[in-house]
């Protein structure tokens, strides 16, 4: 019952994001118990909270406590009265000082497009050429961003809000920009990652935001960075390293392995390419980390079913290994990304 049924835990997420009921909550560092009625008079405006019902939210409050997205305060022991506070998981949806949050995330994935391809994952099972997205829709997710600048804009805003808390651990963990000059971007898209690498590393003098023609013609203009077009299947700008960020889980082996030809042949002998990727572990635990990762891989079959796939450090490793790099570590910053180093 609880597996049937754990599609209820998505559906509220969204109600909450949807409701902003965790900066309703935070109020900047507050994290003052609230109960349901103090949550929906902070969001919402009077007009709406006056007819609100603060039991109806309670009632999501409460199953996503136990999920451990808020704090349950009893306040009368019999349960009538309840407040509610963020945990270290519910605060990854309160909005920072840059408009960023996991909740846009949340809200991508009940876009209607999205919905209408979670019930037909067996497809990618029954038709391995078949992309459940695009059983649904008519035509590749991607397309329709390209065509829907809501949709688009709230799939960069879920990317970014993502990326953006992972850089910033990565910035602060990892030395291995040190001593590079020329760092080359592959798939940078507007160029975020480079400019926070380049603000906290003055070393690197020169950055290359490299992507399609079409996408870094909309790039911002980011001092210390160059922003190159073409196509990373053809060849790509030589550099100290390479960063490289959620680009090759978007590919088959195949592919993968020319992306990564052509970082071997861009990168001086000594040089590293730096990807910063998903990571399955190879046993399937019922850990959260191991949870999401594996999640995350379902929604890439569903998505793009016929690119890519999650992969495990091993399947990355033999990938450098097939194009000739010598060397691989890895990194492990955050819960979703690890960073892979691979040595020339
Ligand atoms: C999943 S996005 C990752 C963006 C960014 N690295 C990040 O983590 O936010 C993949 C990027 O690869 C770029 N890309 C796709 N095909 C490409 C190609 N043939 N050559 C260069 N870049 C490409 C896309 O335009 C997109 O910006």
């Amino acid at each position: 019952m609880e597996l049937a049924n754990m599609i209820r835990v998505p559906m509220s997420l969204n109600a909450i994001v949807w409701l902003n009921a965790a900066d309703a909550i935070w109020q900047d560092g507050a994290n003052t118990p609230l109960s349901a009625s103090d949550i929906l008079a902070r969001a919402l405006p009077s007009s709406s909270s006056d007819h609100a019902d603060p039991e109806n939210l309670q009632r999501i409050l409460r199953m996503l406590t136990s999920y451990g997205v808020f704090a349950e305060h009893l306040i009368t022991p019999d349960g009538s009265q309840r407040k509610y506070s963020l945990t270290d998981i519910g605060k990854t949806l309160v909005t920072g000082p840059d408009g960023l949050s996991y909740g846009a995330y949340v809200l991508q994935h009940h876009q209607d497009a999205l919905m209408r391809a979670w019930p037909l994952v067996h497809e990618a099972v029954v038709d391995p050429r078949s992309e459940p997205f695009v059983k649904a829709n008519g035509e590749a997710a991607y397309v329709q961003y390209g065509k829907e600048p809501g949709m688009n804009g709230l799939m960069l805003k879920a990317m970014s809000g993502v990326s953006v808390p992972f850089m910033k651990a990565v910035l602060d963990g990892y030395d291995g920009f040190e001593g590079v000059e020329r760092l080359v971007d592959v798939g940078g898209s507007a160029g975020d990652c480079l400019r926070m690498i380049l603000q906290k590393h003055p070393n690197v003098r020169e950055g290359i935001n490299f992507d399609l023609p079409e996408v870094v013609a909309k790039a911002p203009n980011i001092p210390g960075v160059k922003h190159v077009g073409g196509d990373m299947f053809q060849s790509i700008p030589a550099g100290d390293a390479i960063f490289m960020k959620w680009v090759l889980t978007t590919w088959t082996d195949e592919e993968c392995k020319l992306i990564m030809e052509n970082c071997y042949k861009a990168l001086p002998a000594g040089g590293k390419l730096i990807a910063c990727e998903p990571v399955l572990p190879a046993e399937s635990d019922s850990s959260h980390r191991t949870r999401a990762l594996l999640e995350g891989d379902i929604f890439v079959m569903t998505i793009y079913r016929a690119k890519g796939k999650h992969r495990t450090e091993d399947e990355f490793r033999k990938l450098g290994l097939s194009v000739g790099f010598s060397g691989f570590q890895t990194f492990s910053f955050d819960y979703f990304y690890t960073l892979l180093e691979f040595h020339k």
